[in-house]
């Protein structure tokens, strides 16, 4: 596996194959991780993997300087999985210039659910994701439904822009007892951690309620939010969106998502689950 630094050394090396396959992430890689290589695997011939943790995308207050970076023990990973390409440009390389004055603004999905917590936060992943692309040329990107939302405005902006890049969506990878992995989880406490499942079996439950036919989604939703926050969670949110595009939910939809985040302590954690009714 190459480590590769620079947008140049990139672009030289991408001259020498043809297909390609990536997977953009921050770092401090874990299982869930790892299923979208795989998965990467089975549509190219090279697989490449960023790690960058993108300033753009964090809000004030929020834990850019903390997130975890961890690139040794990544590419460790990384190169046990057949990666052909590790790209971990500094932030120097994708943001010489000391504001990024041209971004990509995502359609107004951007300001609810996730948005309305992180003012700025998909528009600092659209405008990465972008230049990632441009920069890595694949013909498929991996993205996981763990970030749903992320996954719906990276499909709106290759429609809508025309990037020519096929999205590939993976599920999300969970520990035993259900929580959704992700490098946030690093920052529970022991306590926390086990009470942290609690987020997905709240989701699982109003599945079931939908599935047995109940239609008063504001009520379930409602519902869920107290449940959590009695049991110590502050919840941000709890909703039932229509999959496609995160539009909210009719009674007459039957391809939907609950989406929630909620804090236990410090972290803050996010989850979904998708329903069927048809
Ligand atoms: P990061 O949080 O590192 O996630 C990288 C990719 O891994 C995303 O597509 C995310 O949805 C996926 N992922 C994370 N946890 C997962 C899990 N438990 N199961 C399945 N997939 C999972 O998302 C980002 O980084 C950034 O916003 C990025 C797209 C790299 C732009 O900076």
């Amino acid at each position: 596996m190459k480590i590769i630094k620079t947008i140049n050394e990139l672009r030289q090396w991408r001259k020498t194959v043809d297909s390609v396959a990536f997977v953009p992430t921050m770092g401090n890689l874990h299982a869930g991780h790892l299923a979208l290589v795989r998965e990467a695997h089975q549509h190219a011939e090279n697989v490449v993997v960023s790690v960058f943790v993108n300033p753009l995308q964090f809000g004030q207050g929020e834990d850019f300087a903390a997130y975890p970076r961890t690139l040794q023990a990544d590419a460790e990973k990384l190169q046990n999985a057949g990666v052909a390409v590790l790209f971990a440009p500094d932030d120097k390389e994708l943001y010489p210039n000391t504001t990024q004055a041209f971004n990509v603004e995502p359609s107004a999905l951007q300001n609810e659910l996730e948005g309305k917590f992180r003012p700025g936060h998909f528009r600092g992943v659209a405008t990465v994701v972008l230049k990632l692309f441009n920069i890595v040329e694949p013909q498929i990107a991996c993205f996981g439904k763990k970030d749903f939302q992320q996954l719906v405005v990276i499909q709106q902006m290759v429609a809508e822009l025309n990037v020519n890049i096929n999205i590939v969506p993976v599920d999300t990878g969970r520990a035993d007892d259900g929580l959704a992995l992700s490098s946030r989880n690093g920052y529970l406490t022991e306590t926390e951690r086990q009470q942290a499942p609690q987020l997905y079996a709240v989701l699982c439950n109003m599945k079931d309620e939908l599935q047995k036919g109940r239609r008063d989604f504001s009520q379930l939703e409602q519902q869920a939010v107290e449940k959590l926050n009695n049991q110590g969670w502050q919840t941000d949110y709890v909703e039932i969106r229509r999959r496609s595009d995160l539009a909210h939910a009719r009674p007459d939809d039957n391809q939907l998502i609950i989406l929630a985040a909620a804090k236990l302590g410090k972290p803050r954690l996010i989850d979904n689950v998708e329903v069927d009714l048809s």
